[in-house]
């Protein structure tokens, strides 16, 4: 069942059933101004940071779901609707929410009312803009009365939920004109403040929740809006919120057309006061003005529509396959996108408070990103290389704020340090910007620590040298990618977090993904050390002794071993009772092709198909765990088939995916991407219950007791891994340092499809046929009618336009 549709061209999803098996969300803003916005408008807003300075109040946990947000109550006669249904949720004639490219419109109709509420942050505005269009599509004179809502958060989004002893006595407002400003701690250390302004007189306001609400009535059924009537409340303490009231009078077939912003400010130390006590607001001022007309907001959304069309321009595909095409052409990337702004931090699912930018995942996110903002990818990895420390190792998270690294999530990931060659190497690669490697970049932000950015790449090579266990494989430390495969942590408390608590000191436990990384990114570590003119003897000969240590000691006779835990013992070997397989080493030494002539590859992945692999993905471990083995931690806490614990862990898949094309094995590669990709899963959404536009982190795995059932959508690696594995290994337009790489891996019966790709100031059309039915291997290659010897495509001119022809297969 669906709950909705794909409107390619609009480049929108479009719901057009309020009750979606869960909030379906979007996101708004795209520098430094976020929010978060469900198809019913619920959600809230944050400047950078969702923990330190949250603008709007949410509650997860609540009940139901999913109440908060931006609301518009609107009263006719006795009738209250909203036009995103919530929370009211009175029947509508009309409802669709319009989930776009960093907007989300709703569209409600009732009785002869219709009202369309558009939400976006406008470019270089730390703002939410809400145009809400509200029209008299009957043919009787109307009088409405209209209610908008927010709450403020108290900034900080944790002591917002804990420290009520403190909060319910220091909210502060102000109202002037059409504007209520949000001045809790302004007096004393904050400079700055939030507004919620509408472009029109009002005829009221409240800005005291109780007031508003009423102690004993809900979002659904304010006192106020069943009064009909304002009670122009200032808050003191308790719950400040902000809410305009307007009659609006319309007669039959007139619309009316309001702007309300909902704005962050900060004002210098000796600019906070316009007299005392009372908010300088020159600059909220000049932000309502550049938005007072619905031209200029229509101008606004226009801009944000044209910087998409310029993003999702550098990679399109046309296969004839539109559910493929969508999710290249325009939601992958859009996720991408969003992963880059956010991280992990704030989703429905990552409350905002618990994790800032993590160091492999923003690493990893840059994979899927880089090609859209260069610039902003460049910032980005310096930022990251600045919280890593002098041996190479690395915190694991840090703030978006301060940009320092902290240890609130834990550290000693001893894969951390890698993820910095992949997303370097793949800088590179997109721009050809070689001087990323001389930047001076400090070590745990310490500008007398510095060295430049190569010397980064070399201390994270060294880590992983300088730290192998006894059987020559890399040392796990407190988990590699898998948060959760704690081999040193043996916890028996449950009032500890598994990533932070106590390690013993064991230097026994190893990771053959650790293994298959350092090969893999290592031998990119190698060739920018050619390219530097830097001796590579030392480091190939780390690479093969690695190797070697994977063929010896990490094979277990169809399929690579996991790790080796605390007491030497195999993990994820036919040995074990549980867990006998799991997918991150299989993944990692095939895309680093360990064992490859010796058939090693083929007879992992073979048996990946059969362990591993089912309808709705591939899992992560078979079989699931069933019962807490202590000397492996958080892994085996869940209950089987869901997350890490045999769960379809999504970001992972991509990893066969992509050694499945290093076997050139295309018609797997495509099948195992299209069990994952959301549109394909979009006919089972009500199983499936997350976005169909955005891929989730994990889909209940088959010993699971829901197989399919989708979670925590959004943020994942999967985004980034999945562009790459479909963009560069099965469509196979891949950048290179030398130009750009084709090499397709596809399904044999493919015969032609096509790829525009903007690379280094150019574009290339790309024509790909497979007139011999193939799967991979170019065997002829023209650019601008000239043969090509090779699979790479020079770079061409900046500013040219470029036809490039390729054929697959045998000479044709
Ligand atoms: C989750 C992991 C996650 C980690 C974050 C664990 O509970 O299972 O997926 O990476 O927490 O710190
Ligand atoms: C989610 C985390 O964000 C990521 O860093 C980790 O690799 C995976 N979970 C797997 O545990």
């Amino acid at each position: 069942m669906k709950f909705g549709y794909f409107d390619d061209e609009a480049r929108e999803y479009v719901i057009t059933e309020p009750k979606t098996p869960y909030p379906w969300i979007n996101y708004l803003g795209n520098e430094e101004f976020f929010g978060l916005v469900s198809n019913t408008a619920g959600g809230y807003c944050f400047y950078k940071d969702a923990k330190f300075r949250r603008l709007t109040r949410y509650r997860f946990n609540n009940v139901p779901m999913d109440v908060g947000g931006r609301y518009y109550y609107i009263k006719d006669g006795d009738t209250v609707w909203n036009p995103g249904w919530k929370p009211t949720q009175t029947d509508l004639d009309k409802y669709e929410c319009r989930h776009g490219l960093s907007y989300s419109k709703f569209i409600g109709e009732k009785d002869g009312v219709s009202s369309e509420l558009t939400c976006f942050v406008p470019k270089g505005t730390n703002a939410e803009v809400h145009k809400l269009a509200i029209e008299n599509v009957s043919d009787v004179q109307k009088s409405l009365k209209l209610f908008s809502f927010i709450e403020w958060c108290l900034w900080n989004g944790m002591s917002d939920m804990e420290n009520f002893q403190r909060n319910l006595s220091c909210g502060e407002v102000e109202i002037e004109d059409s504007v209520i400003y949000h001045k809790t701690e302004y007096k004393e250390r904050r400079d700055h403040f939030a507004f919620f302004s509408v472009n029109a007189p009002i005829n009221g306001f409240d800005t005291d929740r109780e007031n508003f609400i009423g102690l004993y009535n809900g979002f659904e059924n304010p006192q106020v809006v069943e009064a009909g009537m304002p009670r122009n409340s200032v808050a003191h303490g308790w719950s400040p919120i902000a809410s305009h009231y307007i009659e609006v009078d319309l007669a039959p077939g007139e619309k009316r057309e309001l702007v309300f912003i909902l704005g962050y400010i900060e004002n210098a130390q000796e600019e906070k006061w316009e007299s005392k006590g009372v908010i300088n607001k020159t600059k909220a001022k000049a932000m309502i003005a550049n938005f007072d007309t619905t031209e200029k907001v229509d101008a606004a959304l226009a801009e944000i529509a044209t910087d998409w069309k310029r993003l999702l321009g550098v990679y399109q595909v046309s296969t004839g396959d539109e559910k493929i095409d969508r999710m290249v052409n325009i939601w992958n990337p859009y996720q991408c996108m969003v992963t880059f702004n956010m991280s992990r931090s704030a989703s429905f699912f990552e409350s905002g408070i618990g994790r800032g930018m993590g160091f492999r995942d923003s690493n990893q996110d840059l994979i899927g990103f880089v090609h859209q903002v260069p610039e902003r990818a460049r910032q980005r990895i310096i930022d990251i290389a600045s919280t890593q420390f002098e041996d190479g190792s690395a915190y694991h998270q840090y703030q978006p704020l301060t940009k320092r690294g902290n240890a609130d999530i834990g550290g000693d990931f001893n894969d951390d340090p890698l993820w910095l060659i992949l997303s370097v190497s793949a800088y590179i690669k997109e721009t050809g910007d070689w001087s990323i490697l001389d930047e001076s970049v400090p070590y745990d932000n310490d500008a007398s620590k510095a060295t430049d950015l190569f010397g980064h790449l070399t201390r994270s090579f060294n880590f992983t040298v300088n730290n192998l266990g006894p059987h020559g494989l890399p040392l796990i430390g407190r988990a590699d990618w898998n948060d959760c495969l704690n081999l040193n942590c043996f916890s028996s408390d449950p009032n500890e977090s598994f990533q932070t608590t106590n390690n013993k000191m064991g230097r026994t436990a190893e990771s053959l993904m650790i293994a298959g990384q350092f090969v893999l990114y290592g031998r990119e570590y190698v060739e920018l050390c050619k390219r530097r003119g830097v001796d590579t003897a030392e480091a190939e000969k780390q690479i093969d002794a690695m190797i070697e240590a994977v063929k010896n000691y990490g094979w277990d006779g169809d399929w690579f071993l996991r790790a080796y835990d605390y007491y030497g013992k195999p993990v994820g070997s036919k040995e074990n009772e549980e867990a006998q397989i799991f997918i991150e080493s299989q993944g990692f030494c095939t895309m680093a092709e360990i064992g490859k002539e010796e058939g090693l590859c083929e007879k992992a992945l073979d048996s990946v198909a059969e362990r591993l692999a089912c309808e709705h993905g591939i899992v992560l471990n078979n079989p699931a765990f069933t019962k807490y083995v202590i000397e492996y931690g958080e892994i085996s806490t869940y209950p089987a088939g869901y997350k890490e614990n045999a769960g379809i862990f999504c970001h992972n898949n991509p990893w066969v995916i992509i050694g499945e094309t290093k076997l050139g094995r295309g018609d797997k590669a495509l099948d195992y991407w299209k069990r994952i990709a959301p549109a394909f899963r979009e006919e089972k959404s009500e199983l499936h219950k997350m976005e169909p536009y955005v891929y989730s982190q994990m889909i209940a795995g088959k010993d699971a007791f829901k197989p399919g059932e989708a979670k925590n959508s959004w943020l994942t690696g999967t985004a980034a891994w999945n562009w790459a594995a479909i963009s560069q290994d099965i469509l196979g337009i891949k950048p290179g340092y030398d130009g750009l790489i084709i090499d397709p891996c596809v399904p044999k019966d493919w015969n032609k499809y096509k790829v525009t790709r903007e690379y280094r100031g150019a574009i290339y059309n790309i024509t790909i046929k497979n007139p011999s039915g193939v799967c991979k291997g170019v065997s002829s290659l023209a650019v601008n009618g000239e043969p090509v010897q090779g699979n790479v495509v020079p770079i061409q001119a900046a500013d040219s336009v470029n036809e490039v022809d390729v054929v697959l297969g045998g000479k044709s």
